[in-house]
């Protein structure tokens, strides 16, 4: 009996030294076994978005909709099969979420310059999403590195955890919170949406139905969005919307939020102060922007041996 709860005890400190050990990611991770990661994954994202500029904001996206979702694993890029229930499928990604491609080809690239496949999916879409944000100007920030991919996908938790354009406030923080996230790191984060676009069917009730949002500027948007049909028209996400710059919140406290969950941050809640801070101070939205970025890239990581390092993006091995 006393042998074998030994037993167990060494298995089990083995076992918390093993987690604590590989739930560790690090800035060097691929510094010896692949030096030119980093430099090969930053000029197929340069081609990328010099040949299409919102690719910078698909990017991006991508990589906070994998980490919503059972963590930053890689699991958004797996196509349907027959045990895949692809999160490409869910209604926050159907037909919205893009740049898949651009991955396949950052991961053909970066296979080839380290000579085999040793950079995770999931660590691509850190860094090209970093790399995106850079190129429209925006901050720069350290990219923690070590992920492996998932071997599954859940449209489901996609459909749940993904927050809806349609969300107040509460739903909001709450969402985030189930990250692991605070209010800071929802507005900072929002503030994503200073690149990119949404389509009509996202913003429409918000341009026909809401009151808190400038007359102007909602009608301005309804040529483009009819109230029924047009439902894939886009509009900007904010008025500069290659640039990544403050002018996100500068149009929420003018009412002019695009979205029902972006004018939501500005809305006489809590999050109004710092909406009105980041309207002002670029250096503090750059900042927080930068620390949230990487307070949500380690979001429940697989690390050590855990996954797999995807051969193709699209499949598990
Ligand atoms: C706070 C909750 C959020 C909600 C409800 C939300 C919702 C949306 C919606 C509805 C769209 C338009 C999709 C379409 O119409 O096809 C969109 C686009 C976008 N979102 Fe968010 N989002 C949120 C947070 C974030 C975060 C945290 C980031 C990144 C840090 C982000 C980055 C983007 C970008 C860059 C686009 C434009 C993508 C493109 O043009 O391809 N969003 N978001
Ligand atoms: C505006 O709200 C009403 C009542 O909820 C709804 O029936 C209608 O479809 C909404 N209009 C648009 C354009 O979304």
């Amino acid at each position: 009996m006393a042998s074998r709860s030994l037993v167990c005890l060494i298995a089990f400190v083995l076992l918390a030294l093993a987690t604590t050990a590989s739930s560790q990611l690090c800035p060097d991770f691929y510094d010896k076994s692949c030096p030119v990661a980093l430099s090969t994954i930053k000029w197929v994202v340069e081609a990328a978005v010099n040949k299409e500029p919102r690719m910078a904001a698909s990017l991006l996206r991508l990589h906070f909709h994998d980490c919503f979702v059972n963590g930053c694993d890689g699991s958004i890029l797996l196509d349907p099969t027959s045990t895949i229930d692809s999160e490409k499928n869910a209604v926050p990604n159907l037909n919205s979420v893009r740049g898949f491609k651009v991955v396949d080809n950052i991961k053909s690239e970066v296979d080839k310059a380290c000579g085999s496949s040793v950079v995770s999916c999931a660590d691509i879409l850190a860094i090209a999403a970093r790399d995106s944000v850079v190129l429209q100007g925006g901050p720069t920030w350290e990219v923690q590195l070590g992920r492996r991919d998932s071997t599954t996908a859940s449209r489901t938790t996609a459909n749940t955890a993904i927050p809806s354009p349609l969300s107040d406030l509460p739903a909001l923080i709450d969402n985030f919170k189930n990250q692991g996230l605070d209010e800071t790191d929802l507005v900072a984060l929002s503030g994503g949406h200073t690149i990119g676009y949404a389509r009509c069917l996202a913003f429409r009730n918000r341009i026909y139905n809401d009151t808190n949002i400038d007359s102007e500027f909602a009608d301005s948007l309804k040529c483009e969005c009819p109230s029924s049909g047009g439902d894939s028209n886009l509009a900007p996400l904010d008025p500069t919307t290659e640039s990544f710059d403050m002018e996100y919140f500068r149009n929420l406290v003018e009412k002019k939020g695009l979205l029902h969950s972006d004018q939501a941050l500005f809305n006489g809640g809590s999050t109004d102060a710092l909406v009105e801070k980041y309207s002002s101070d670029a250096i503090a939205f750059s900042n927080a922007f930068a620390k949230s970025m990487v307070k949500m890239g380690n979001i429940k990581p697989l690390t050590g041996n855990e996954g797999e390092i995807r051969l193709n993006c699209r499949k598990v091995n």
